[in-house]
């Protein structure tokens, strides 16, 4: 079969593997297995894409002594030479990747991609980061530096303070040899899986 026949043969395919409805209200258990196969054909490939965006970070200094992607290997580096657990160091990788797009809340979009993966603490850490890392910056910047202070009630301040202190402000030294990307491949695979059992039940807090 050449080239064309070959588009032409998948797309055909494809199109044959669609869901039928036109709106969800109408739609069948056969059109949800088709979506739900795809689904996690699609889901399988989340790290990938992750990797990738944390790739953009690659060479955005910022102003800043080291590019976004080598700070997060530093930090992620610290947080595991320190012994943090696999889900802590994912998440110290990954914790300033929204810097692309939510430049103006980027912790709240490291946040939401790991949120199905770690537990309820490691998540209001990358959350909450922003502000906690405030503290070491927003009074030169004429802000206040205790903005943190608002959580203080939390159960996981101490450990989001622990976070900036450790491993987050600590990693901007462009001497401090960090392990190279492909050393976080692996846990970035083994954490994102499988969301944890959480993720689909109903939050009675809600
Ligand atoms: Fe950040
Ligand atoms: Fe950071």
């Amino acid at each position: 079969m050449d080239n064309v026949s070959e588009i032409a043969a998948e797309t055909e395919h494809a199109i044959e593997e669609r869901a039928r409805f036109t709106a969800m209200e109408n739609g069948t258990r056969e059109d949800w297995a088709i979506i739900s196969r795809d689904y996690m054909a699609f889901a399988k490939d989340l790290p990938d894409r992750v990797l990738t965006h944390l790739k953009l970070l690659d060479g955005d200094f910022g102003g800043f002594p080291i590019c976004r992607l080598e700070h997060s290997l530093q930090t992620a580096t610290r947080a595991h030479r320190d012994g943090r657990d696999e889900a802590y160091v994912v998440m110290a990788l990954l914790h300033d990747m929204g810097d692309t797009l939510g430049t103006y809340n980027h912790p709240e979009v490291a946040a939401a991609i790991i949120k199905p993966f770690v537990t309820e603490e490691v998540h209001w850490i990358c959350q909450h980061h922003g502000a906690f890392q405030g503290y070491y910056y927003f009074h030169f910047l004429g802000m206040d530096r205790e903005l943190r202070e608002q959580f203080r009630g939390s159960p996981y301040f101490d450990a989001c303070a622990e976070f900036c202190q450790k491993y987050d402000q600590a990693a901007f030294d462009p001497d401090y040899k960090s392990e190279p990307l492909e050393f976080f491949e692996p846990m970035v695979r083994r954490v994102m899986a499988k969301p944890l059992p959480k993720t689909f039940v109903r939050d009675e807090a809600a």
